[in-house]
């Protein structure tokens, strides 16, 4: 699939015109292209309590699955000077979740696959590798150290 990493960028801007950033005043836009063709956008909306503030990349994947779902290829975030931005730690993660270590994300050194933004990533995988499951143990469970 041909990436048009202008039309995300315009996308991107587009999006961080519709940020709700009243406390930093940093404004976010981010946009993907999702693997059936579609472009997904989301900005950041904070909150008077600013620990509950939304970055850019939680609307876009809501918006993700709110639009019919699918994977994300490519991906990039600006700020409100339209200059391309990395993605946050937690960001890395929710990208990594539903475009792989192959989603292209945009840097400023070029496209870059995810595996090289979020190296040795925990994933989807790690949960399910067949292991037995989890049982807790007469030791180290509340009621057995609460008797003790
Ligand atoms: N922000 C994002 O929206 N995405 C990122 O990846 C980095 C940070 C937002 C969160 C907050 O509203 C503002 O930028 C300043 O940190």
């Amino acid at each position: 699939m041909s990436i048009d990493w202008t039309r995300l960028h315009q996308a991107a801007v587009e999006a961080m015109t519709h940020a709700y950033a009243p406390y930093s005043k940093f404004p976010v836009g981010a946009a993907a292209l999702v693997d059936d063709g579609r472009i997904v956008t989301g900005c950041n909306v904070e909150n008077a309590s600013y620990g509950v503030g939304l970055c850019a990349e939680c609307g876009l994947v809501s918006a993700l699955h709110a639009t019919g779902g699918g994977r994300l290829v490519a991906f990039t975030c600006v700020d409100g000077h339209e200059e391309l931005l990395m993605p946050c730690g937690r960001c890395r993660q929710l990208l990594y979740e539903h475009g792989g270590p192959e989603l292209l994300v945009e840097t400023a050194d070029g496209p870059k696959p995810m595996a090289e933004i979020l190296p040795y990533a925990f994933g989807p995988d790690d949960l399910s590798r067949g292991r037995e499951p989890w049982t807790p143990s007469t030791s180290s469970s509340p009621s057995a150290t609460a008797a003790s």
